[in-house]
């Protein structure tokens, strides 16, 4: 795994941006895996930016994003369809018929996951996944204790999950108790893993999976499996790592 320690939040998104515009430039036809949450939302900025000013079109470019509730319409505020078309989709020339993210009110949820898991084998792999993770180590909603087989599939979420995630529903009540994700094998296909993680909120996750053995207990762990990560990692979030590094030059 290759870490890129980046100075604050910025700096992470432009680095993080410029490694997706650099797969661009190699391929106009790249197989994007793309994430929800806060973290990405600085990526995608500087993408609308890159697509405004310097022209990197998208009008080849396939998507493939992680996860959806279930139970929400997909043009619920809190949905990951909304989330998608609002800070990114809207401002970039990606076709719409590009774009995957699982149906968040399937007529059989099993028969969705089939599909979703169709949709990645035929466009895939995918060239380039961004990935956030969970203050629990999630990947995509793989919440820990998940199979490191799995492919798409539905979870409970994790109650800390729930909380994480309230700010973009009204209440903690609001937010769903299930989604479809993509599985951990699934993400594992992809050619190369780029984590994002920023903030004090993640430096436990991150001094987790930088010094854990592979485990389920600790869903990003697994990524040390595959020959292709970048981590790229902000002061903050590798506080822990650092402190760590120092007492043992201290010790
Ligand atoms: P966040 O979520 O970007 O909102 O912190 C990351 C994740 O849960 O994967």
């Amino acid at each position: 795994m290759e870490v890129i320690l980046v100075e604050n939040y910025s700096e992470l998104s432009e680095r993080a941006a410029r490694i997706i515009e650099e797969q661009i430039y190699k391929s106009d036809r790249s197989i994007l895996g793309l994430a929800t949450g806060s973290t990405p939302l600085g990526l995608y900025e500087k993408l609308i930016e890159g697509y405004k000013r310097r022209g990197v079109s998208y009008k080849h470019i396939h998507s493939i994003n992680l996860d959806e509730y279930l139970g929400l319409d997909k043009n619920h505020p809190g949905s990951f369809h909304t989330f998608m078309y609002e800070n990114l989709f809207k401002d970039i020339d990606i076709p719409m018929e590009h774009i995957q993210i699982p149906d968040s009110l399937p007529s059989s949820v099993k028969e969705e996951c089939k599909r979703y898991d169709q949709v990645i084998d035929s466009l895939g792999p995918i060239d380039l996944q961004i990935l956030g993770i969970g203050s629990n180590g999630h990947i995509g909603f793989n919440e820990p204790g998940s199979d490191p087989n799995s492919t798409t599939h539905v979870v409970e979420l994790a109650q800390s999950t729930r909380k994480d995630n309230a700010h973009f529903f009204g209440s903690l009540e609001e937010v769903p108790t299930h989604a479809v994700t993509m599985g951990i094998q699934s993400i594992l296909k992809s050619r190369r893993i780029l984590v994002l993680a920023s903030g004090k909120r993640k430096a436990e996750s991150v001094q987790r999976l930088l010094s854990e053995n592979i485990s389920e207990n600790f869903p990003a762990s697994h990524l040390w499996t595959h020959d292709d990560v970048t981590l790229i990692v902000d002061q903050d979030a590798y506080k822990l790592v650092s402190q760590k590094g120092s007492e043992e030059v201290a010790r």
